[in-house]
């Protein structure tokens, strides 16, 4: 088969065959594995939600406790991965630590045994695990103080939070903080999942495969939108500033952060269920500053931009949990990272169970035959003021 046609971005050329999930874009439907995102969300935890993603299927009490015992074990960090944080700049953006401590564990597990089951499982188990700890020791360590050890008493999120606030949670936010979780696991052929996938079809190791990842969810467009929508809403400042803030945006053909979706042309499924979960959270701790902010700028958002489906995506209220959680906005896409990993590895499995490398064509568009000419007859191509302002920056 030759395909001609170039669609930007690969828009609606499908990648790969998976059944790991399920998006309708018009009727705002997500499944992991066949089940609705709202059913997970409201029966079930990350920790049993990653077993259902990677596995492919629900796991049995026994199953399920299994799994839960060896992540509760490999919880820990190597002394020297946080050494090695230590050397870190505390100005550095924790996404940039979380993927060069995720491409660490290369270091440290270096065989590279995709054809045994046993390594699958240690390498997700172990990502799983340690994920987490890394980003609360990050955190930590860049305030001075010595990250604290995971407590096997805790369960997965509590855990987290225990370790990045010194503080066991209280029961609704750890509570809450899983079904954040939950919500972030899967989202098809996303563009850190692509990523992933694409560095798994090398078959390199699963450390390569999740630092590759984490590198792509870091950009604005894609994960790293949930810190940008709280910039915006300081920006804004005000309800009676949100009109003028958004027509200022969409004459300058701004995005706003936070909405719209290549797929999804109503409002996130995920999005709706995080507005719920913050809402729930103001009722008990009070209600965010930037709460009626938002509500209005979404308000505003589908009035202009509503014929073209922009409504809110995943990335949209989900700061506005976190904030209520104590997690400091420069986490919240490390935060949606320890969330995704799973969905991550499950891709990982599947694309190792029927690889192929992937090696895409391209629509050339440069010269041709031009001749090589020597140096002296050259003229230079640059702005050269610019040049040296860029040299000397
Ligand atoms: C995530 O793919 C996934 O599944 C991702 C994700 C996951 O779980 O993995 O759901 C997580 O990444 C959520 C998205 C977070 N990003 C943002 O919130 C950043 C703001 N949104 C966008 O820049 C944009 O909507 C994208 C990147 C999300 C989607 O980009 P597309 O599909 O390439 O769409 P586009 O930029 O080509 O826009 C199409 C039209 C344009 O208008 P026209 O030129 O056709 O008139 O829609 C407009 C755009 O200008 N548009 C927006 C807008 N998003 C799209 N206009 C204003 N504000 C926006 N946010």
């Amino acid at each position: 088969m030759t395909f001609c046609e170039y669609k930007p971005g690969l828009e609606g050329i499908p990648a790969t065959q998976s059944s790991i999930s399920y998006v309708d874009g018009q009727k705002g439907i997500l499944e992991y594995r066949g089940i609705n995102i709202d059913e997970l969300a409201k029966s079930s935890n990350f920790l049993e939600t990653s077993y259902l993603l990677i596995w492919g299927g629900l796991p049995t009490k026994d199953e399920l406790a299994e799994f839960e015992h060896e992540i509760r074990y490999h919880r820990r960090l190597k002394y020297r991965i946080r050494d090695m944080m230590k050397c870190f700049p505390e100005s550095g953006h924790p996404m940039d630590a979380l993927q060069a401590c995720a491409a660490a564990l290369g270091l440290f597990y270096s065989r590279r045994a995709l054809d045994d089951p046993a390594y699958i499982r240690a390498a997700v188990v172990r990502l799983l695990a340690k994920i987490p700890t890394m980003v609360a020791a990050f955190q930590l360590m860049r305030k001075g103080n010595d990250p604290v050890q995971p407590r096997d008493d805790l369960d997965y999120s509590a855990n987290f939070l225990y370790m990045l606030n010194e503080q066991e949670p209280d029961e609704l936010a750890a509570h809450i903080f899983d079904v954040c979780l939950t919500l972030h696991a899967e989202h098809t052929i996303n563009a850190s999942t692509f990523s992933a996938m694409v560095t798994a079809s090398t078959l390199t190791d699963p450390y390569a495969v999740i630092a590759s990842a984490v590198g792509t969810l870091a950009g604005p467009l894609h994960g790293g939108a949930n810190e940008e929508v709280i910039t915006m809403l300081e920006e804004i400042g005000s309800v009676e500033n949100v009109r003028p803030y958004l027509d200022g945006c969409l004459q300058r053909k701004a995005k706003i952060m936070g909405f719209g979706h290549r797929v999804y042309k109503v409002k996130d499924p995920r999005a709706i269920i995080l507005q719920n979960l913050a809402e729930q959270l103001f009722e008990k701790f009070g209600r965010d500053d930037y709460y009626d902010i938002a509500v209005e700028l979404e308000t505003a958002v589908e009035e202009r931009l509503g014929h073209k489906g922009i409504y809110p995506n995943v990335d949209f209220y989900s700061g506005l949990v976190y904030r209520k959680l104590g997690i400091p906005t420069d986490l919240f896409t490390p935060v949606f990272a320890i969330a995704r990993v799973s969905g991550w590895l499950a891709h990982w499995k599947e694309q190792l169970a029927e690889n192929r490398i992937f090696r895409p064509t391209q629509i050339y568009t440069g010269a041709r035959n031009a001749s090589y000419v020597p140096i002296e007859q050259r003229q230079s191509t640059h702005d050269r003021a610019l040049l040296a302002s860029l040299i000397a920056e």
